[in-house]
């Protein structure tokens, strides 16, 4: 399943293969989005296949719900699944808190709602993502296509009275076009290079007209498992 890695693949794939211990036979598992919650699909399919691990998955993400196919994890929706036993995503950024920046495959607003409805949520993440203080990495805002320049020019006026450090707001492009959401809503990315108290920046910028939800999970991470490049983790 690995092959000749990179020394940033080893580390997302070590943290997936530690992270999957903690799922047993029964469970409802969140499926998260991105390539270090695609190494934990892969490796969930194979305990699935090769040790016959009895799951329900509820992916994050178009994407990851036809890579959970693919590997053999049979899938269902969180409306089927009504709460789940554990789910496990990457994050952007973590900090001491466990509060995370999520959002930079564009799928938060998914990752949000199945984290919430989790018992437990478990984070797998490279080094790289750990930081002392939350957003040197774009904070990702889902907003809904209509007005979304005036739900822009409404959050850089709050920004004004936050603890950020940057200010710049920008729509997230897939080339030419706005990228747009499996909701089909579209992102904001608010440059803040330092976010001084997360709780109030989360709670300020959903409540603006046009936002659907932000990146910032607050409360939500219970326990991160990080892998580093030569292979080893800590949890
Ligand atoms: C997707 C996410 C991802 O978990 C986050 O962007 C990390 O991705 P990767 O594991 O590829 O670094 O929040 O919306």
């Amino acid at each position: 399943m690995t092959g000749e890695l990179s020394p940033i693949d080893k580390a997302k794939f070590a943290a997936a293969k530690r992270a999957v211990d903690f799922v047993e036979d029964g469970m409802r598992v969140g499926l998260g989005t991105g390539s270090t919650a695609a190494w934990m699909v892969r490796c969930l399919g194979e305990m699935v296949r090769e040790d016959g691990l009895k799951i329900k998955g509820v992916p994050t993400s178009v994407r990851t719900a036809e890579l959970a196919r693919q590997v053999g994890i049979e899938v269902i929706s969180l409306d089927e699944a009504k709460w789940l036993d554990l789910t496990i995503d990457g994050a952007d950024e973590f900090d001491a808190d466990l509060n995370l920046i999520k959002g930079g495959g564009g799928a938060l607003l998914q990752e949000k709602i199945v984290a919430t409805a989790s018992d437990q949520m478990i984070v797998i993440a490279d080094t790289a993502k750990e930081v002392a203080t939350l957003g040197a990495f774009p904070l990702p805002v889902e907003v809904i296509p209509f007005g979304w320049q005036t739900t822009r020019a409404l959050i850089d006026e709050a920004l004004i009275n936050l603890d950020v450090m940057g200010r710049e707001v920008t729509l997230r492009m897939n080339g030419e076009a706005p990228f747009v959401t499996d909701e089909g809503n579209h992102i904001l990315d608010l440059h803040l290079k330092r976010i001084g108290n997360p709780r109030q920046l989360s709670l300020v910028v959903n409540q603006i007209p046009g936002v659907v939800e932000n990146g910032l999970f607050i409360d939500i991470c219970d326990v991160v498992v990080v892998g580093h490049g030569d292979g080893k983790v800590e949890v």
